[in-house]
């Protein structure tokens, strides 16, 4: 009897522990986000572009990744300045990729499989071809005038405001039909949209619960961290557009319209919310996502995407700011772990070694450190194959919009253009959006026809359907660290810890929950390197690890990722 009363106490005892521990547990905490980016993922009838049926095809091949959400990049109508995030009607399917039917087919599927889908909003910006904007610049007193920024001429020239897509790095953009500038952060054709106005925010919501009625999982907002503008345009000090994320991001009200947001559309849903940017400090970043606050689910800031630079990174200052972020986050709010996206060369290219010799380890040691972070990991479509840089040599290989104009505006300036060039070779993002290389057929099985942009020609060494048989691939690879991520609470909750901080080759941290303690040690360079944790390894259990062969205690081979079993 007393026996059975004790195992109950225990038991109670348990029971309110998980429920403490496990009260902040949320689904979007949990999941592993795919990125694909329609454009070049799938092209199903031949036209050279990606599209949703294409994407339906490959459903199967989502699902055995294992990941459970896939983003979506902008699928909605479009004339296509900047691949979709220049919007002519939010309430449709662009020609390029579909049709509606075809958007519900891909939810069906989704669905079916267990996969959710998060949709990228766009909205600080539409395309100068939505009927908004083609109505808005008809005549001054038009009722869609304000859902736009104007600057009528007779005040003179308006204050300097910088672009970044423009030719001239100006975001005033003139318009003689009524005398009067439109703003644009963007290019010329994605004016910015004017967040004052209750009517333009009554119609954003309207059409984010267009999709959520559909059945959408999420929203990835973007570039939202602009959408609050100080309309009475101060002048900002010289040399400002050196750092003008400072004066552009979190302007007034936008944590009121986030709240509005909340309110109106996101709380009445079970729908996960990210925005892209997570303003100029962490007070900036918590005060988005706290739970009290009722704004967002999780912070997407780009300090350690950032880190990678043409001449080669810190590992130092690497695991400083992953360090700095994770700490700043370890009792309020949640983080997005990612090191690519659709604005980013290559993972394996900026932050690994994409030379044969260590592509593959490289790689594989990267989608370690992602999938063994606290955080929500994002994991950018074609990352999963270690696919790289194209390093296209002619800016006529090249076709992002932002990249011609920098192009066009340093040639302007009689820059160096040779030296342009190589820099885009490495960071350019059209080196993160050629096609995906499914196998080693014609245009790496992309398309039967002309692909918008040139198949990187590594696909047929490179590919999905190579790597699918080998079971040492980094697809597989990508696959054994969703599993293990899936089924390990710590790697997902576990307080982290740095260790070894003073290490500039091996990055070592722990993860605990609920006494469940395991140990990543990464190696970030080229050589073997010692590590000095202090913690003895001999012993102990290896979970996972990029090498075929055992490893040599206290040692760490090139770019060896080694996840350990302190305690079960
Ligand atoms: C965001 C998107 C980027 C786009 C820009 C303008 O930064 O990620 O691809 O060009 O916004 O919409």
């Amino acid at each position: 009897m007393l026996a059975v009363l004790s195992l109950f106490i225990m038991g109670c005892h348990k029971h309110k522990k998980d429920v403490a521990e496990s009260a902040g547990r949320k689904w979007w905490k949990e999941a592993i986000v795919y990125q694909i980016y329609p454009r070049s993922f799938k092209d199903s009838d031949g036209d050279g572009i990606g599209d949703l049926k294409g994407i339906i095809s490959k459903l199967d091949y989502i699902q055995r990744l294992g990941v459970d959400v896939v983003w979506l990049n902008p699928i909605y109508s479009s004339p296509n300045d900047d691949n979709g995030y220049d919007v002519s009607d939010y309430r449709n399917i662009m020609k390029d990729f579909g049709t509606m039917s075809d958007f519900d087919s891909l939810v069906k599927g989704m669905h079916e499989r267990g996969i959710k889908l998060v949709m990228d909003l766009v909205v600080n910006h539409s395309s100068d071809e939505h009927e908004w904007f083609k109505q808005s610049r008809s005549s001054r007193t038009n009722p869609y005038r304000d859902y736009y920024h104007w600057w009528n001429a007779e005040r003179g020239n308006p204050p300097a405001r910088y672009s970044l897509f423009d030719i001239n790095h100006d975001a005033w953009r003139y318009d003689s039909l009524t005398n009067a500038y439109y703003l644009h952060y963007f290019s010329r054709k994605q004016p910015d949209l004017n967040w004052e106005n209750p009517k333009l925010r009554r119609e954003v919501f309207d059409i984010m619960k267009f999709w959520a009625d559909k059945g959408i999982d999420g929203f990835r907002l973007d570039a939202f961290q602009f959408v609050a503008k100080d309309t009475s345009f101060p002048v900002f000090p010289e040399g400002y557009e050196k750092h003008f994320q400072l004066y552009y991001g979190i302007g007034p009200h936008l944590h009121d319209y986030l709240q509005e947001m909340n309110r109106e559309v996101l709380s009445h849903y079970d729908v996960m919310s990210v925005a892209e940017g997570a303003g100029n400090s962490m007070r900036d970043a918590h005060m988005l996502v706290d739970s009290d606050r009722n704004e967002l689910n999780m912070a997407y800031a780009f300090e350690g995407v950032d880190i990678a630079k043409p001449e080669g990174y810190s590992l130092l200052h690497f695991k400083e700011v992953f360090s700095r972020w994770d700490s700043a986050f370890a009792n309020d709010g949640w983080l997005s772990i990612y090191l690519a996206n659709h604005d980013q060369a290559r993972l394996v290219s900026r932050f690994g070694d994409d030379h044969p010799a260590f592509r593959d380890l490289s790689s594989k040691m990267l989608t370690t450190f992602i999938l063994t972070m606290r955080g929500t990991p994002y994991y950018y479509n074609g990352d999963e194959l270690g696919m790289t840089n194209t390093g296209f040599d002619k800016i006529q290989d090249y076709r992002d919009m932002s990249l011609l104009n920098e192009y066009r505006y340093q040639k302007n300036k009689h820059a160096d253009t040779i030296q342009f060039l190589s820099k885009a070779r490495f960071a350019s993002r059209d080196n993160g959006r050629t096609p995906f290389q499914w196998d080693s057929t014609a245009n790496g099985g992309f398309t039967t026809g002309t692909p918008w942009i040139a198949v990187n020609p590594n696909y047929k060494i490179i590919n999905a359907a190579e790597e699918e048989t080998d079971p040492n691939s980094c697809l597989n690879y990508f696959r054994k660290l969703v599993k293990l991520r899936k089924s390990e609470p710590a790697l997902i909750y576990g307080k982290y810890t740095l260790l070894d901080k003073a290490n500039d080759s091996v990055y070592s941290y722990t993860r605990e929950w609920n006494g469940r303690k395991l140990l990543i040690m990464l190696n970030f360079k080229n050589q073997t390197a010692a590590e000095y944790t202090g913690i003895e390894v001999s012993h102990l259990k290896v979970l996972t690890g990029n090498y075929p062969t055992p490893s040599v205690p206290g040692r760490l081979r090139p770019f060896e990722a080694l996840v350990l079993e302190i305690s079960k």
